[in-house]
């Protein structure tokens, strides 16, 4: 990036809030996918005025901008793939309203999904999305990804929460979407068109969020299961019963990397589980409970039920779900980590096609997740350094991919394209709707300056 601009982007930041040095850049290089690409320079503006100003110098200059939350997507969104700027929102990190009357909230991207959830809590509200990386990852990403996690089944994904978006174009318009309220129909969804868009078509600098009451109780089981169909096959029925706010499922391998943090004992035969919540207020949660382990006496051969008597093991049990991801790379240094979906009677079809790739290439792969969505994380492990296990990796992950599709599903389900996916968009999209797509891209970018390289196959 030449010194000029650099001087320019200084005069827009300050001095203190832009950085060349190699040391920072590498900070800003990598993503969950754990793929390293090196920027120009960072930046790290504090007002929607100057990521305005940013986007205005970018179009002049033509400079790839590309906006960062805490880079722990799984698909390469944050990646700078083609040099340039990172925009990182990190200073964009305040709580700026919390209405409870109204039941919505104004956040700035910055603000980790976490501490959102905690602040909201504490005014007896929810902000039900949920992703693994909540503890880390910020509100702003899980809008560009449209996160979902756990509590999808019951209460969607992030899409569902989001009312109305500040926006800076890459002209450097500034634009506002949506609403305040909890309906609005007036013009097309500009709103939705962003949320999932990746950082491809402007930069988000506040939200407005919708919010729940939060609900007072919860109920939590772990059903032991002798194979992966008999787990697998249970979900749909389990579904046709009650209507859990979580409904996650682990393989053998996925358990064996987390066992150590599950507060019960486990059969060694136990081949998969389900982990079941139930949430609500106390009689309604009590009512469920008993109704639930009524149902499951009703199923044969089940290895066994538990149900946790404490907040702690609660907890430990979520804890051990959400490090699965991150226990996964005892298997292998590296993983390609799948979020497809299927509909839910085809579980069974989808987990059988891993078992087998992973016989077939030679390769761990298992399988956990958000069964109740049936979006099912498959994770091929392995080592990049082997050219020979790499090809194998893709040629599996190819295979995967079909079987999706042949089963009437999607390629992903919370974490998006990125550029993982990308060349595989004409599998699952119609060619009239990635040309609407490409045209929308042009129409908000036509200079292809913000986060290029992504969604589109290169
Ligand atoms: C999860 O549900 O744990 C994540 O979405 C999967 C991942 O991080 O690989
Ligand atoms: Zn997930």
């Amino acid at each position: 990036m030449e010194t000029k601009i650099i001087k320019k982007l200084k005069k827009i930041v300050g001095p203190d809030n832009l950085s060349t040095a190699k040391e920072d850049l590498l900070c800003y290089s990598y993503d969950g996918t754990a793929m390293e690409y090196l920027p120009a320079a960072v930046v790290f503006p504090g007002s929607t005025e100057e990521v305005s100003a940013i986007m205005q110098l970018a179009t002049e200059e033509l400079f790839p901008v590309v906006p960062r939350g805490a880079g722990t997507g799984m698909t390469g969104g944050a990646l700078p793939v083609k040099g340039g700027l990172v925009l990182a929102m990190s200073r964009f990190n305040k709580i700026l309203e919390i209405d409870t009357d109204n039941q919505i909230a104004v956040v700035e991207p910055g603000v980790i999904t976490g501490n959102f959830q905690d602040e909201v809590k504490q005014m007896g509200l929810f902000y039900p999305p949920d992703p693994a990386s909540h503890k880390f990852c910020t509100i702003g990403g899980n809008v560009a990804e449209c996160a979902g996690g756990p509590s999808a089944v019951k209460y969607g994904v992030t899409r569902d929460y989001v009312l109305g978006l500040e926006i800076v174009l890459p002209d450097g318009s500034i634009m506002n979407t949506g609403v305040r309220t909890s309906k609005g129909v007036v013009g097309y969804d500009l709103t939705r068109l962003f949320i999932g868009s990746e950082g491809t078509l402007g930069i988000i600098t506040n939200i407005v969020v919708k919010l729940l009451a939060k609900p007072r109780s919860r109920s939590t089981f772990l059903i032991l299961c002798s194979s992966m169909k008999q787990a697998t096959e249970l979900v749909s029925r389990i579904l046709a019963t009650i209507t859990p706010c979580s409904l996650e499922y682990m393989d053998k391998t996925a358990l064996s990397l987390v066992a150590g943090r599950i507060p019960f004992d486990m059969p060694p035969s136990t081949q998969a589980l389900l982990l079941v919540e139930l949430d609500g207020d106390q009689e309604s949660v009590a009512l469920q409970s008993k109704n639930f382990a009524a149902f499951l006496k009703t199923e044969n051969n089940l290895l066994d039920i538990r149900q946790a008597k404490s907040d702690e093991d609660k907890e430990m049990l979520w804890s051990a779900r959400k490090s699965i991801s991150p226990a996964s790379f005892d298997l292998k240094p590296h993983k390609i980590s799948e979020d497809v979906v299927v509909p839910r009677s085809r579980i069974p079809e989808l987990v059988a096609c891993a078992e087998t790739l992973a016989k077939e290439f030679d390769l761990p792969i298992f399988t956990f997740g958000h069964a109740g969505d049936g979006n099912i994380h498959v994770n091929i492990m392995v080592d990049k350094n082997n050219p020979i296990e790499v090809e194998k990796a893709e040629n599996a992950k190819k295979r995967l991919y079909q079987k999706v599709i042949d089963l009437s599903g999607t390629l992903s389900g919370e974490h998006g394209v990125g550029i993982t996916k990308s060349d595989y968009l004409a599998l699952e999209l119609d060619e009239v709707s990635i040309s609407i797509m490409k045209k929308i891209k042009t129409l908000f970018d036509p200079k292809n300056i913000l986060n290029p390289g992504k969604i589109f196959p290169s």
